[in-house]
């Protein structure tokens, strides 16, 4: 699975950081490096709805502090 988080200037300011470190200590944590590619992209073009990212086309929406509870919930249920 490839998952990539938007770093552009919007979804920066909003904590895209947060949610890369939040996503790559869960991938270390649950040693899902063999599974789950880690990207990034320029703006998805959703900027009001940042922090964007891109799951096998589909772009979804995430804070620093949701970052977590999607990991477990969308990304550990779709492996
Ligand atoms: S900066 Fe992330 S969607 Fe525009």
């Amino acid at each position: 699975m490839k998952i990539t988080v938007c770093v552009g200037s919007s979804c920066h300011v909003k904590g895209s950081k947060a949610v890369v470190d939040t996503f790559k200590r869960l991938i270390e944590e649950k040693n899902l490096q063999d599974k789950i590619e880690l990207g990034g992209t320029f703006c998805l073009g959703k900027c009001q709805d940042g922090v964007c990212l891109e799951i096998e086309g589909k772009v979804y929406s995430v804070t620093g502090e949701t970052a977590e509870k999607f990991f477990e919930e969308e990304v550990m249920g779709a492996l």
